[in-house]
């Protein structure tokens, strides 16, 4: 069995552009408005599930695509045979089914679900501005397991001293996801208390898998079992998010979630989207956003600033991965659009 982990390199730890730290909602919203569509019930608790974003046969479109780059790394990996559902032939992923490396957040189908035109709409109504730049976040393909020692990992992906609503994540589901399949699990109305929660002094939970402190995750903070009580002592509640293809959820960067693993016989297929206004990016980070663009490299999901070039060499039994690449197999088509998104063209 091959063990499989990120490179922790020196130019990874200290490689963090544009960081900010705002202490307030970068836009105000009226929260006595009624928009009479999914963004009453965001605004009132920090998440939502959007249902039939893309159609079913869309969302098949990707899954085979999703499988089609898996089986690119000649690795044996099978759909219908789940003796090959392990790391010895998959490519080298993080917890499990989540890719950064091998150009993978810069695949052509990547960029084709960033710029569906009912994924842009939802990012555009939330912030009300149609100027907008995405992450280059990765992809989620996650079979069954069973060569992994998986625990859940409760987090949240804003740093404590950042206060306010600063990002809003986004998933886009690819396949049927269901109670025992593997997903997103959301602690819903969590990040109305966020700044609460950090108004005293906590410790980050020291859980087995975390990311090691070089990495520098500006942006992650994991909860411990305690901390998940909190929350629900207050009111919250944690929710397994079952989904069809093409249903879309948002949730607040704020929100306390983790994945659940997979159990049956579904693999999971999701991506990872996120835009926000391009005003909210300083100069500096949008000059980071071009050399990921430029280089293949993915990022975290924050679209605008703490921009961290995903440029680790994914690692195998110690040495990089054998099939390691620096580009994607199927190069995105550089569109006017896809320019804009991603920060290297103004509107
Ligand atoms: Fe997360």
């Amino acid at each position: 069995m091959s063990t499989t982990t990120t490179q922790t390199q020196e130019d990874g730890a200290r490689r963090t552009f544009g960081t900010q730290y705002e202490t307030k909602d970068l836009i105000e919203f009226d929260t006595s408005k009624i928009y009479g569509d999914w963004r009453d019930e965001f605004h009132k608790y920090g998440c939502v599930l959007i249902k039939n974003v893309l159609s079913k046969e869309r969302a098949q479109y990707y899954v085979d695509k999703q499988l089609e780059w898996l089986k690119n790394f000649d690795l044996g990996f099978d759909e219908k045979d789940k003796s090959t559902w392990t790391a010895d032939h998959l490519p080298v992923s993080f917890k499990g089914g989540m890719y950064f490396a091998y150009g993978s957040t810069h695949e052509k189908h990547t960029w084709e679900a960033r710029t569906e035109p009912a994924i842009v709409d939802i990012f555009e109504k939330l912030w009300g501005t149609d100027e907008l730049i995405t992450s280059f976040d990765g992809v989620n393909i996650f079979p069954p397991r069973k060569d992994l020692n998986w625990t859940p990992w409760p987090h949240c992906d804003q740093n404590p001293e950042r206060k306010g609503m600063q990002a809003v994540q986004g998933l886009v589901n690819y396949a049927p996801n269901g109670e025992n399949d593997g997903g997103l699990v959301l602690m819903k109305g969590s990040a109305k208390l966020h700044d609460e929660f950090f108004a005293h002094k906590r410790e980050a939970a020291d859980h087995e898998d975390a990311p090691p402190p070089e990495i520098k995750f500006m942006d992650l903070f994991l909860f411990s079992q305690k901390d998940v009580k909190w929350f629900e002592e207050r009111g919250c509640e944690l929710v397994k998010i079952n989904m069809e293809p093409g249903d879309f959820v948002l949730w607040d960067s704020r929100t306390l979630h983790m994945a659940k693993f997979p159990e049956g016989e579904q693999i999971r297929h999701a991506q990872y989207i996120c835009m926000t206004p391009r005003k909210f990016a300083t100069d500096e980070a949008l000059e980071a956003k071009k050399e990921c663009f430029e280089n293949y490299y993915g990022t975290t999901h924050w679209p605008h600033c703490n921009v961290r070039p995903s440029s680790e060499k994914p690692m195998r039994n110690g040495e990089v991965c054998p099939k390691y690449r620096t580009e994607p197999f199927e190069k995105p088509t550089v569109t006017d659009q896809v320019l804009k998104l991603a920060g290297v063209k103004p509107y």
